[in-house]
């Protein structure tokens, strides 16, 4: 019949086996990106949530309005106009691409390629420099 002596340690290796994903993950929390936040800014272009999860769609949208139908219409954000734009909005408020945007997409193992033309503040700045 059964073999207790194979099943039960079977039974707990398949166990640990199966839930590694769940015990990895947290043994390694340590490491999940905490992108430095706007300092004296509340609120974002969206609540956080959404921001969190769809940023970069919100970005094709923005790019494609402005872009394709003319629509550069403002976006108010706690009382003050931004024009839609990357530099001319997020970057407003996110000032340091490194220590936000990079802190999670490091993680997350994504480049996006929008840097090799937008200019990010660091980058704006050292140009201001120059001139
Ligand atoms: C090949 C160069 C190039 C790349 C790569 C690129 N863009 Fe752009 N983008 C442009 C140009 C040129 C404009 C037009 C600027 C204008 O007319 O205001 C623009 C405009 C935009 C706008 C609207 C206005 C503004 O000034 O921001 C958004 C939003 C935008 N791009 C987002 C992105 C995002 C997000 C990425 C990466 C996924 C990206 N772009 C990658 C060249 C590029
Ligand atoms: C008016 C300033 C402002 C502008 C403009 C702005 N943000 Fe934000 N953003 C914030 C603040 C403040 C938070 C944190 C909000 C909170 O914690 O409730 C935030 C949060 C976020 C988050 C979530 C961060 C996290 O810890 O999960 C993402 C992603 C983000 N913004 C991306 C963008 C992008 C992309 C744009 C442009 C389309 C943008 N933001 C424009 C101020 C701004
Ligand atoms: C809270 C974490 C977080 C922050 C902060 C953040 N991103 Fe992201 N971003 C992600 C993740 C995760 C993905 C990949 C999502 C996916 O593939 O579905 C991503 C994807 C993107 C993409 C699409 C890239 C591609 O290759 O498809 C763009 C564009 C982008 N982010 C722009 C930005 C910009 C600009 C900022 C800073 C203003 C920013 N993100 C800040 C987490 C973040």
């Amino acid at each position: 019949m059964y073999n207790k002596g194979t099943i039960i340690p079977g039974l707990m290796i398949f166990i640990v086996f199966v839930t590694f994903p769940l015990w990895y993950n947290r043994l390694s929390a340590g490491t999940v990106p905490k992108p430095d936040l706007p300092i004296g800014q509340k609120e974002c272009v969206a609540p956080v949530s959404e921001m969190r999860d769809n940023h970069m769609k919100l970005l094709n949208q923005w790019r494609d309005a402005v872009l394709r139908d003319d629509d550069r219409v403002n976006v108010k954000v706690g009382g003050k106009e931004y024009r839609k734009g990357l530099q001319t909005a997020c970057m407003q408020c996110h000032t340091d691409k490194e220590k936000f945007c990079d802190t999670c997409h490091t993680y997350a193992a994504v480049q996006p390629s929008c840097w090799d033309c937008h200019l990010t503040p660091a980058v704006a700045a050292s140009k201001k420099e120059t001139h």
